[in-house]
C-alpha cells in the first residue's frame, strides 16, 4: 500500500519533469518562417589561395542580403531578403600582410559581396572593417550599391578563427543588412584547408548558457523528487514501527 504511493508520487513526479521538459521545448523551437522567408542560407566553402596555392584565406558561413531598393514594378522602396546560393557564386580576393579581401560574385543578379578585413599588426587582432555590395535586378530604378569601410565586426586573433554559430546581423548601411549562419573565417595566417583554434562569439556563448540554465534545473528537480521519495519511505517506515 505504501509502497504504493511511494511508485505513485514518483510517476507524478516524474510526469510533471517529463511535461515540463516538452513545455520548454516548445518554447525553444516553436519559431515560424515568414511568408517572404526565403529560409536559411546553404552554408558555403570560400578560400583564396597565395601564387604557390596554399590556402590563406578560409571562410565557412551561410550568407543572407537584406537590401531596400526602389521598385520599378511596385513604385516604392521595398525591401528583398535573398540568399547567396554558394553553388553559383565565385570566390576571388587577396592576401596581404595586414589587409586581405574576399570577393564573391556571380549568383543570379550580378552580385559583388566584398569582405575587407584588416590586421593590427602591434596587437595581433584583426577585424571585418568593410563591406561592399552591388547587385542588378530588372525590377531595380537603378542598380544597387552599398558600402561601409567603418565597420567592426568578427574581431579575431592572428592564427586563429573567428566563429559564430548563430544567425549574426551585421548593419552595413540603411539599405543593406547581411544576416551570416554558422560563420567560420580565418582571414589571416590560414595555412591550408583547416581553421586554426576558434574564438566563439558572445552570441554563441549566450546560447550555450541555456541548456546549462534548464539542465540544472531539471537535476534540481530530479534531486528535489527524489529526496522526497526518500523522506515518504522512511516516515512510512517509522510509521510501521510505532504499531
Ligand atoms: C530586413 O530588413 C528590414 C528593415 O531593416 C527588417 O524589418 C527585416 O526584419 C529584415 N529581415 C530579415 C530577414 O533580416
Ligand atoms: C567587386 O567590387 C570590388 C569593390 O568595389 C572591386 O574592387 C572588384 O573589382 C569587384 N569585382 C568584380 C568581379 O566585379
Ligand atoms: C593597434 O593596436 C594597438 C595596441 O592595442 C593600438 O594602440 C593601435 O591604435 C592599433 N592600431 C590601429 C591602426 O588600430
Amino acid at each position: 500500500m505504501t509502497q504504493l504511493a511511494g511508485v505513485q508520487s514518483w510517476f507524478h513526479g516524474g510526469m510533471f519533469l517529463l511535461v515540463w521538459a516538452a513545455v520548454l521545448h516548445q518554447s525553444f523551437a516553436s519559431v515560424a518562417p515568414l511568408p517572404s522567408d526565403p529560409g536559411r542560407p546553404e552554408r558555403g566553402t570560400y578560400s583564396i589561395k597565395t601564387s604557390n596555392g596554399t590556402v590563406c584565406l578560409l571562410a565557412q558561413m551561410g550568407l543572407q542580403l537584406n537590401i531596400s531598393y526602389s521598385s520599378v514594378s511596385q513604385n516604392k522602396t521595398v525591401h528583398d531578403v535573398m540568399n547567396i546560393q554558394p553553388n553559383i557564386t565565385n570566390s576571388t580576393g587577396l592576401c596581404g600582410g595586414d589587409s586581405a579581401t574576399l570577393v564573391i560574385t556571380g549568383g543570379g543578379d550580378k552580385l559583388n559581396l566584398t569582405f575587407l578585413f584588416a590586421l593590427n599588426v602591434t596587437s595581433l587582432k584583426y577585424h571585418l572593417g568593410g563591406l561592399f555590395l552591388s547587385a542588378e535586378k530588372p525590377d531595380m530604378k537603378e542598380p544597387f550599391a552599398a558600402h561601409n569601410n567603418n565597420l567592426d565586426y568578427l574581431r579575431g586573433t592572428l592564427g586563429r578563427s573567428y566563429m559564430c554559430r548563430e544567425e549574426q546581423t551585421l548593419n552595413v548601411d540603411p539599405s543593406l543588412t547581411i544576416n551570416t549562419f554558422q560563420l567560420q573565417v580565418q582571414p589571416f595566417g590560414a595555412t591550408g584547408d583547416d581553421f586554426g583554434e576558434a574564438e566563439e562569439c558572445q552570441l554563441d556563448e549566450d546560447d550555450m548558457l541555456i541548456p546549462i540554465i534548464v539542465g540544472a534545473a531539471l537535476a534540481g528537480l530530479v534531486l528535489i523528487v527524489l529526496m522526497a521519495y526518500l523522506i515518504g519511505r522512511k516516515r512510512s517506515h517509522a510509521g510501521y514501527q510505532t504499531i
